[in-house]
């Protein structure tokens, strides 16, 4: 047995000064390849930022991006340097901006409408000059123009009646979510991702989804493989291998189901007849067989219909349940405007502009707990920001989460108060939805939604946060999207 135990130490031991051979191989290279990077992109530029080190402050810079996550790291240079910061990513020049006049100047501008990210990592989940979220190549645009078609204003006009009926199907399984914990309390994340996939596919994909639950889960693992692969060079997959093909996996489950939905959306459109406004998957799919648009971007613009549609809206409807839940005089005003303006009616599409006060208590929200809390993006050609030399190649991160906390555009900017948005008109201090050619497509619809759902919702239920939560104090996950890190328990008190 000993000799056994022996055997297996020396093995352990040989393996392990292995892998730290190789972790050192690793570590060496990179520092070479971002040393040469750092030199070649942007050692001598005269903007704020970390010092070069030789080659060290690349190696580092990059290293932070990765461990702590892009809007972490982003906040911490933002903190340290200001709000024009030069940091670098796998060797490429890199500005932080937290500075409103530059934000607006990139969002507006056609000269940024890329994003960046592992050219290997981005072509494992399928977003490499595919789709339109990430697709750097000029395709992207005609792709938008699908997107903006599927959600013009006759997809809007019929968007609050979709949510009003998602949430009261919805509502009508509360008592069931409330039996599966010990204390009445319901996964509101999970509630309400339900009713955003019900009505993304209402609105834009029509097809019968057998196991919403199962979608929802599949989405939210797609999230994370995103996550994963957007910047870690493929050199450190090997370090983590089966994170990596717990990710790859997720990407494939996604694919399957968006797969089987799209053979079954191809299936009806032969037995249906044509309408005259088709929806966003006819579209595609039509566009498809004119040999316009090929099968992989369909299937990647409708996995990203989804993941947008869904993920987003519903996370950031959970934050304006705790908001609410969290200000009873909030809670109680919002009340008061829906009763002067809805009577005992459910909201229509003619009610929501008047819904004001819910607006502002909604932008409000969003400004504390941005579900994107940065914007990545490129310059495409020679550029100067803010008289700042940008040449082409740089990336660019907004860090809107910071530039939403701003003291000169929000006094008491961590206080939760909706007047912060009484009759202002804000440019890049506040862009939740970012804006320009490479804006949220979705914004309008996301507020319908947030509108509609809370009305129908605060109508019977009188929202209650677990004690201690407050949307401050949510422990959240930086990365690309702010999600929060554990199940998001509620209490939905019927209202007598
Ligand atoms: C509260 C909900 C939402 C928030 C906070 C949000 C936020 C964002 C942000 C920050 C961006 C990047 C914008 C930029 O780079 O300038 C974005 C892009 C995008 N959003 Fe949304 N979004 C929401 C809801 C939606 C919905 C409901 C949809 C679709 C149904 C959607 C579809 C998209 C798409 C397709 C893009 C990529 C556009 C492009 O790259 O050309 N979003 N969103």
């Amino acid at each position: 047995m000993s000799g056994v135990m022996y055997v297996l130490t020396e093995q352990l031991q040989a393996w392990s000064a292995g892998l730290t051979c190789v972790t050192a191989v690793i570590v060496t290279g990179a520092a070479l390849v971002l040393t040469w990077g750092g030199w070649a992109s942007g050692r001598s530029v005269d903007v704020p930022g970390p010092p070069w080190l030789l080659g060290f402050g690349p190696l580092m810079s990059f290293a932070r991006f990765i461990w702590m996550g892009v809007p972490v790291a982003a906040a911490h240079y933002g903190a340290r340097y200001g709000d024009f910061v030069r940091v670098w990513i796998a060797g490429e020049r890199t500005y932080v901006i937290t500075r409103p006049s530059a934000a607006w100047h990139v969002l507006k501008s056609n000269n940024y409408c890329r994003r960046f990210g592992s050219r290997t990592g981005l072509s494992t989940i399928g977003m490499y000059q595919n789709g339109i979220i990430w697709n750097g190549d000029d395709g992207w645009r005609v792709l938008r123009g699908f997107f903006q078609k599927a959600l013009n204003a006759d997809t809007l006009n019929r968007a609050t009646s979709a949510a009003v009926d998602a949430t009261y199907r919805q509502m009508g399984n509360i008592a069931v979510l409330q039996q599966k914990t010990a204390d009445g309390k319901i996964e509101a994340l999970d509630f309400l991702r339900r009713i955003t996939l019900e009505v993304t596919n209402n609105l834009t994909l029509g097809v019968h989804i057998a196991d919403p639950d199962d979608l929802v889960e599949r989405i939210v693992r797609y999230f994370k493989a995103w996550e994963f692969f957007l910047l870690r060079p493929p050199i450190m997959y090997l370090m983590t291998p089966k994170l990596y093909w717990k990710h790859c996996q997720a990407v494939n489950d996604l694919n399957d189901a968006i797969a089987e939905l799209l053979t079954n959306k191809r299936q009806e459109l032969k037995t249906v007849p044509p309408s005259d406004k088709p929806d966003f998957a006819t579209c595609l799919l039509q566009a498809e067989e004119r040999g316009e648009v090929s099968p992989a971007h369909v299937q990647q613009c409708v996995l990203e219909m989804l993941l947008a549609g869904t993920d987003t809206s519903s996370v950031s409807m959970y934050y304006l349940l705790v908001s609410v839940a969290e200000n009873p005089q909030v809670e109680l005003k919002v009340l008061e405007e829906m009763r002067d303006i809805l009577g005992e009616r459910d909201p229509t599409k003619a009610d929501l502009p008047q819904l004001v006060y819910l607006e502002q208590v909604i932008k409000e929200a969003m400004r504390i707990k941005p579900v994107g809390p940065v914007i990545m993006r490129q310059a495409k050609e020679d550029d100067r920001i803010d008289g700042i030399e940008t040449p082409a190649g740089t990336n660019i991160i907004l860090n809107l989460a910071d530039m939403h906390r701003r003291q000169d555009n929000f006094p008491a900017p961590d206080d939760f108060n909706p007047q912060h948005f009484d009759n202002k008109d804000f440019k890049g201090e506040y862009v939740p939805f970012g804006t320009g050619p490479k804006g949220c497509i979705g914004q309008f619809l996301a507020m319908i939604e947030m509108k509609a759902i809370m009305c129908t919702l605060l109508r019977k239920y009188h929202l209650r946060a677990i004690p201690g939560e407050s949307l401050e104090g949510i422990e959240t996950h930086w990365d690309i999207a702010q999600q929060p890190v554990n199940a998001s328990y509620m209490y939905f008190e019927e209202r007598n």
